[in-house]
Formats: structure tokens, sequence, C-alpha cells
């Protein structure tokens, strides 16, 4: 029985373009693959306390003996956000951009897991090889030619991190201009914007049907 890690990062709750998108992921998946079993970490509902990642730290690198409660605390989160990941077989990231960036619960969870000795860029970590899916939206639109051409941030650091630091076999699944039917300053291009939308979903769901197959037959993917 296959086991997926997904974690959420949208502080929205409803109206989510990254939870949407990546629920047609894994509802095509699970539709396939009806045992696979989903591990949840949602950080965008229940993000971390912020003091969790400076005591992980500091706990890791002194005796049992020399750490405070806060720290032994926060080493065993750490322990659990990474065992949640090590015992996946696939990954699906549903995570916004925020102010041209990564959510700061995203990251928070990020910093955590790397203190964990498993997933620091040193390690020859123990997920590295395996599938996964990067679901991002973005209110507006950062390709070339656009006039904010250069500015996400948040794409480029998530891919470093997922794809390179943790060795992952990333697919980014993107919908932009989210916020094309709020902004009257996009209001042009909502036509665009349900296109790339309805993109993203039909690619979610392709991504989750090929997902299920190279859990089935892993040597073959
Ligand atoms: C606090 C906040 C900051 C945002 N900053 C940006 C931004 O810098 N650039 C952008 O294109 N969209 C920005 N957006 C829009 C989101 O990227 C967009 O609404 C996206 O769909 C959010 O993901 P979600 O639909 O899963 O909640 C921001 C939204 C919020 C709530």
């Amino acid at each position: 029985m296959a086991t997926i890690f997904r974690l959420d990062a949208s502080i929205r709750h409803e109206g989510s373009v990254t939870r949407a998108v990546a629920t047609s992921l894994e509802s095509t998946l699970l539709a396939a693959a009806p045992d696979a079993k989903v591990i949840r970490r949602d950080v965008g509902r229940d993000p971390l306390p912020s003091r969790i990642w400076a005591d992980a730290l500091a706990g890791s690198h002194i005796p049992d003996s020399a750490r405070t409660d806060g720290q032994r605390e926060a080493l065993v989160v750490a322990m659990e956000l990474g065992d949640e990941l090590a015992r996946a077989d696939a990954f699906i990231f549903a995570i916004p951009m925020y102010n041209f960036g990564v959510p700061p619960h995203a990251k928070a969870w990020i910093d955590v897991v790397i203190a964990d000795p498993r997933f620091s860029p040193r390690a020859g970590n123990p997920i590295a090889g395996k599938p996964a899916y990067l679901v991002i939206a973005r209110g507006g639109a950062y390709g070339p030619g656009t006039p904010r051409e250069g500015w996400d941030h948040a794409t480029g650091w998530l891919k470093l991190i997922l794809g390179t630091v943790w060795g992952l076999d990333v697919k980014v699944i993107e919908a932009e201009l989210t916020a094309a039917h709020v902004n009257p300053a996009l209001a042009d291009l909502r036509g665009l914007a349900a296109q790339n939308l309805e993109r993203a979903h039909a690619d979610a769901a392709e991504h989750g049907k090929g997902l299920a197959e190279r859990l089935r037959a892993p040597e073959a993917a």
C-alpha cells in the first residue's frame, strides 16, 4: 500500500486554488489506487509554533541532559515531521505565493524538517528520487515578458529545497492570475485566468493518473 504525504500551506480554507488543484491530483490518484494512504500536514490551518525551529536547532547540538523542556519538545516535533516524510512513497506540496515568496508557515515547516539531520543539505536523505508534485498558485503573472518577470521568489526556492536539497523528482503544477476575478487591474485577463486554472486541474489529474501507475510499477517509471 502506497503512502502519500500532502502538505497544505494556504491560509485560505474556502476558495483556495492550491488546495483545490492538489485535491484534483489526490482524488485522481485515489480513484486509481484506492488503497493509498494520505498523511496530511496542514500548516495553513495549523502552523508550527515559531519557537520550534530555534529550539530544535539549539537542542540538536547539546547532550540531552543539557536540553530545556522546550528544546526536547521541539526535537520531538522535528523528528515527527521527518518521520512523516520518511514514511511516504510520494509527495504533494500545495503552496501559494505570498508577497513574492514562500508562505512563512511553509518556510517554518521546511526549516524545522531541515533541523532533522536526515533532511539537512549535508545528508544523503531518505526520500531522494521519489515522485513529488509542487502545486503553486500566484495571484498575478510572472512569465517572460510580463511586468513582474523575475519577481517570483517562491517557485525557484521551493524547487531548490524539494529537488536539489531533498533530491525529490519534482513536477510543478502552476496556476497563475488566480486574483484576476477580484483585482480590477487584472480584469482583462479573467479569460486567461480561467484557462490557466482549467489547465492546472487537468495537469493535476494527469499527474494523479501517472503517479498511480508509477506507484504500481515503480521500476517502469
Ligand atoms: C497575504 C497574501 C499575499 C499575496 N502576495 C502575492 C504576491 O506577492 N504575488 C501574487 O501574485 N499573488 C499574491 N497573493 C495572491 C495569492 O498568491 C493567490 O491568491 C493564490 O491563489 C493563493 O493561494 P490559494 O488560492 O491556495 O489560497 C497573495 C495573497 C495573500 C493572501
